[in-house]
């Protein structure tokens, strides 16, 4: 049974006391609320890891998480971290690829299968970010786009590796806008990039993966979008920063 995962990305958002108050909102419902079977996650800023993670100790279905990684292992990369550092302050979940990332800070394909090395070396699960532009979406092929940036960052890992990566399917035009993809067209590509990690791995390993949906995902459409059978879950931006709306969505399978 693959694992309905719903994360939240901060973002660069929330000074520590703000992060503490919202992690452990989120701690407490979380207990009350979600049901044993769904996992969540925050993704905090690097500063706040630590301090969540003593917070959610404790928690049995609330997981820490990094924003980024670096790809090598230590070193002189000023103002950088490592993944043995993130794991040292019980980070589990370790995000790369965010199309914030891709397009600010130019991070390649290449660039992302190295951290998706490292961070499966630290025994951190990756929650690999894909997803087309509009432009894309409008005039060329997005299924074509997104299984190209799945198979140059992760098709080099071998079945037992690649089962540990999880996928969030964030296409660009709906991260942060208000818009959403349509079930239709969510289901569509979960389902087309499912294929695709079946033709190398066969049915069973694309089974057990993963594929979250991200971009402008709200308590609102959760339901619809969870709903449909490739989607297990999701990546929330804006709407992780009020508890209430995080706990919501995560009740929303
Ligand atoms: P959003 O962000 O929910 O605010 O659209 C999603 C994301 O960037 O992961």
């Amino acid at each position: 049974m693959r694992k309905k995962i719903v994360a939240g990305n901060w973002k660069m958002n929330n000074d520590i006391s703000e992060g503490l108050k919202l992690a452990s909102e989120v701690v407490n419902m979380a207990a009350d609320e979600i049901s044993s079977d769904v996992t969540m996650v925050l993704i905090t800023p690097y500063i706040h890891l630590k301090s969540v993670s003593d917070l959610l100790k404790g928690s049995e279905n609330v997981f820490l998480g990094s924003q980024n990684c670096h790809e090598q292992e230590s070193g002189a990369f000023t103002g950088e971290i490592s993944a043995a550092m993130l794991k040292s302050v019980g980070t589990q979940y370790v995000v790369l690829g965010h199309s914030e990332r891709r397009e600010y800070f130019e991070e390649s394909d290449e660039v992302l299968a190295a951290k998706t090395d490292i961070v499966l070396k630290h025994e951190m699960t990756p929650i690999f970010c894909c997803g087309e532009s509009l432009d894309i979406r409008e005039n060329a092929d997005p299924y074509a786009y997104v299984k190209q940036q799945i198979t140059n960052s992760l098709f080099h890992l071998p079945e037992e590796e690649i089962l540990k990566v999880v996928i969030a399917y964030e296409p660009i035009w709906a991260i942060g806008t208000g818009k959403t993809a349509s079930k239709e067209q969510a289901q569509e590509m979960h389902a087309s990039l499912r294929e695709h990690i079946a033709g190398k791995y066969g049915a069973t390993v694309a089974n057990e993966i993963s594929i979250l949906y991200g971009g402008s995902a709200k308590p609102s459409n959760a339901p619809e979008l969870f709903a449909c059978e490739d989607v297990d879950g999701g990546l929330i931006g804006g709407a992780s920063l009020k508890s209430r709306d995080f706990i919501d969505i995560a009740k929303s399978f």
